[in-house]
């Protein structure tokens, strides 16, 4: 393993994240990869760091893969749950890090509701802080995982052709992806419900296609978003027949479109709304060789990010 060759010292988001950084930290998780297929897939790389996992939201993929992540490199692990914490006996999340923080831990990976509470954390502490996702901000490694992965399924990102399907708005993995994926020379286009596309996207160079199928006839790969269903009590989602119906993607729909089309789901997935099982589970979808590049691409995230700050 050579030294890290990034200039991150926190990994907070996508935007403005040059692509060469980009680049090495997807080089170096397909290295990862390579030990993730031995029969002991551990290196002692961050012998003697911790690492906290502090989630304050729910997650299932995120947070275990991150675990994972940090045991495979021989990291002590501490994991942080808001809902056994003392925030419910009203202590806020400044108090919270900064006791945290005198504890002397390394490095801080942190999934919160509220959108910028990665960048307000690297304020507080002195750690290097990973963003597991703030709100609807940015959710950056999901975004290097879905890059690594259509880097492995096609042996490029530029010049590829990604629509993202789905509730742009509040979409944190749309907004990382938007900004990875252009960075390393990616057209990105979006569908979905009108009011579910935020104003702003042309500013971002992304272009909306309306019709679905449109967007299938045109694109490479789809990035289809979870429908949150959370938000369909608040009125922002139609019935959940009406959304399959515009938005859904089934197998008599992938069929009218050329067969090479590669589908990507960030999870959790609802199977039978936003997308088909037999889409899910079919041949198209590489849902679970993103779950695989997510481990490995968070070791690397882990490797370089501590390295630069002189740990590993
Ligand atoms: N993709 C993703 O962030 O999933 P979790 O919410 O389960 O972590």
């Amino acid at each position: 393993m050579t030294e890290s060759k990034i200039s991150l010292t926190h990994l907070l988001g996508l935007e403005g994240v040059s692509a060469a950084d980009i680049q090495v930290l997807i080089d170096t998780g397909f290295t990862f990869r390579e030990v993730l297929d031995r029969p002991i897939k551990k290196v002692p790389t961050l012998t003697g760091i911790n690492v906290v996992n502090l989630f304050f939201e729910n997650s299932t993929r995120t947070r275990i893969s991150f675990e994972l992540a940090e045991k495979r490199l021989s990291a002590e692990v501490t994991n942080f749950s808001a809902a056994s914490s003392s925030l419910s006996k009203g202590e806020g999340l400044k108090d919270t890090i900064r006791n945290l923080h005198a504890m002397k831990m390394d490095a801080v990976v942190m999934r919160h509701p509220v959108s910028g509470a990665a960048q307000q954390l690297s304020s507080y502490v002195d750690a290097v802080v990973i963003n597991a996702g703030d709100g609807t901000h940015e959710h950056p490694t999901q975004a290097l995982l879905d890059i690594m992965s259509l880097q492995e399924r096609f042996g490029r990102v530029a010049g590829l052709k990604i629509g993202i399907i789905g509730d742009v708005a509040h979409s944190r993995v749309a907004l990382s992806n938007i900004f990875g994926l252009q960075t390393l020379g990616a057209e990105v286009s979006v569908c979905g419900p009108g009011h579910l596309l935020p104003p702003h996207l042309s500013d971002l160079g992304v272009s909306i296609i309306p019709d679905v199928d449109d967007l299938l006839s045109w694109a490479d790969a789809i990035n289809v978003l979870r429908i949150q269903r959370e938000r369909m009590g608040v009125g922002l989602i139609p019935s959940v027949r009406e959304y399959r119906n515009g938005y859904g993607i089934t197998n008599e729909r992938l069929a009218r479109h050329k067969g090479e089309l590669v589908v990507l789901h960030p999870g959790p997935i609802n199977r039978g709304v936003e997308i088909d099982s037999d889409v899910a589970d079919g041949d198209q979808a590489i849902i679970l060789d993103q779950v695989l590049n997510g481990v490995a691409v968070r070791m690397s995230i882990l490797y370089h990010l501590l390295s630069a700050k002189g740990a590993a």
